[in-house]
């Protein structure tokens, strides 16, 4: 079932766990993806690159998909169809097409550019009931070409940013995209509080906070994040490694070489299983059966 991102996620918010926000590359992905959420009768966010929307052929394409599906293989746990670093243009694009969720990502712009571009994404959005994600500080690493710098969330970013009315707020707090580095320190759980606090005292009604880069962080970070008031966490880098590695392995040490696995749906199902299982590791964390 087709949902607004704001129901399941400020749900998770007001009840303690957090939502997977994971995101897909093509067919095989989406499919393991739903079928996770609905094994693990999880609300789930299928989130979408730019990158990975013009690798599957465009919005209409994504948005089709994914609710083609969830109806042919009769989803019953709530879903969101969620635009993923989106700029301006693709928030934009992600309304039209019947995402029901949008990131809008102006953290690399300047601050009042960015508070002024998501108020715009808001007033589009919210008429259709879309939620909207926005970012302040900003998250480390690289991801389909978006690069950060790793910003630690000033305070005052934070408050300004919900008040343009946005659902769920992404706030660098030290995390980073992609694999963490080995001497990486951890979240800054701290100033996760400090935001937390700072939030509540403005809004007086939760408002969650998005956990980007979720891939590699270490299982008790996550939980303590979600009990400060993380409430969807994306992962993509794990699932990722767990399809490469999966693959690899089958190529590597498959003997049926003049047999049958050259067909694409033998040959790819090791992968889809691995992500299928990497996932569903990942929902036992964040706790969100329904
Ligand atoms: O927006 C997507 C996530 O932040 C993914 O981060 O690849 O490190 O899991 P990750
Ligand atoms: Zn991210």
């Amino acid at each position: 079932t087709i949902v607004s991102g704001k129901q399941i996620v400020q749900s998770a918010r007001d009840n303690g766990y957090a939502i997977g926000a994971f995101n897909t590359n093509n067919l095989e992905w989406t499919q393991a993806i739903l079928r996770v959420a609905q094994d693990k009768h999880a609300p789930t966010i299928i989130a979408a690159s730019m990158g990975a929307i013009k690798y599957m052929g465009g919005f209409e394409t994504v948005a089709h998909l994914i609710r083609d599906l969830d109806q042919d293989l009769n989803i019953d746990v709530p879903i969101t169809i969620h635009l993923d670093h989106g700029d301006y243009n693709a928030a934009k694009a992600a309304i039209n097409a019947g995402f029901t969720s949008v990131m809008f990502d102006g953290s690399h712009l300047p601050l009042a550019e960015n508070l002024a571009k998501t108020r715009e994404i808001v007033a589009l959005a919210h008429e259709k009931n879309i939620s909207v994600e926005a970012e302040v500080g900003s998250i480390g690493g690289e991801e389909d070409g978006i690069i950060g710098d790793g910003e630690i969330a000033p305070i005052a970013d934070a408050i300004a940013m919900i008040q343009t009315n946005i659902d769920f707020i992404a706030a660098g707090i030290g995390n980073i995209h992609g694999r963490y580095p080995e001497h990486w320190p951890g979240l800054n759980l701290a100033h996760l509080k400090t935001l937390a606090t700072a939030l509540d005292d403005v809004t007086h009604n939760h408002v969650p906070f998005v956990l980007h880069g979720g891939s590699g962080v270490p299982d008790d970070q996550i939980k303590t994040a979600i009990n400060m008031g993380v409430a969807k966490v994306n992962v993509n880098t794990e699932a990722q490694l767990a399809f490469h590695q999966a693959l690899r392995n089958f190529i590597l040490t498959d003997q049926d070489l003049i047999g049958k696995n050259y067909d694409p749906r033998k040959l790819l199902a090791p992968g889809v299983t691995a992500i299928e299982s990497s996932l569903s590791d990942r929902l036992n964390v964040f706790s969100g059966h329904l």
